[in-house]
């Protein structure tokens, strides 16, 4: 990805050396410590909502999806600008052949859709803000989905949510250095731009996070009937 694209920062952190240490590091310890975000109940969503086609957006190591062990049928599309991170998680899914596109979820999906289901778990809080631009992203995903397809994940939310102190200092620490940019991020913010582009959402909010669950994508184009 070109260095001037808005989209860079969010995702140039991801080198080999942190693609290494990130589910002992990340999942095991800032999501359980710092972020007082359970694991298990991601994977148990996994679990419940993917469906046959699948597209896993910003998909890191490919934890969730290799825990949450999908049936032999269903078939996995990894979307992700960074070649490291698509590298990563299509060996370790190496069994089930996964499918890979390079490509940022701020701009069209270069996919063949549609999909069942979509998985955007963790990548809203690294995309630039302010929150309303993120929407996009949404838009682009929902544009790809069946007509009962769902949407679902969970984002890190911004200083106006209750924090403890320790996840305050990371998310100022985070956001400064620009892996991050979600100080404004809000839960009644995220149920909005889902709204936009879903007509049934539920956000609930744990720890530091916020986990969603988005169903019936709007349709883009106005109903001629009026
Ligand atoms: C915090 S990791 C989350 C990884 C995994 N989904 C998980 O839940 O553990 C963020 C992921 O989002 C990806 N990402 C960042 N910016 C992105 C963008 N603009 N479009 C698509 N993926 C992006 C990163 O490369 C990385 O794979």
């Amino acid at each position: 990805m070109n260095r001037d694209d808005p989209s860079y920062k969010g995702q140039r952190g991801y080198n080999r050396f942190l693609l290494a240490i990130y589910d002992p590091w990340v999942l095991g310890f800032m999501a359980r410590a710092v972020w007082k975000s359970p694991i298990p109940p991601v994977v148990e969503r996994y679990r419940r909502l993917m469906g046959r086609r699948h597209l896993d957006v910003g998909p890191g190591t490919g934890y969730f999806l290799e825990r949450s062990a999908p049936s032999e049928e269903t078939e996995i599309t990894l979307l992700d600008p960074n070649p490291n991170v698509l590298r990563k998680a299509s060996r370790r899914l190496a069994a089930r052949k996964p499918i890979t596109v390079e490509a940022d979820v701020m701009k069209p999906l270069p996919v063949e859709g549609p999909f069942d289901s979509a998985a955007l778990s963790y990548v809203l809080h690294c995309l630039r803000g302010p929150q309303p631009n993120k929407s996009v992203a949404i838009r682009h995903i929902a544009d790809v989905l069946t007509a009962d397809g769902v949407l679902f994940g969970g984002t890190v939310l911004g200083l106006e949510e209750r924090h403890t102190p320790q996840a305050r200092a990371v998310l100022k620490a985070f956001n400064r250095a620009g892996d991050f940019d979600n100080l404004g991020d809000t839960a009644e913010g995220l149920r909005r731009i889902l709204e936009e582009s879903f007509e049934k959402v539920e956000v609930d909010v744990v720890g530091s996070t916020a986990n969603f669950t988005a169903t019936r994508p709007r349709s883009t184009y106005p109903d001629p009937s009026g």
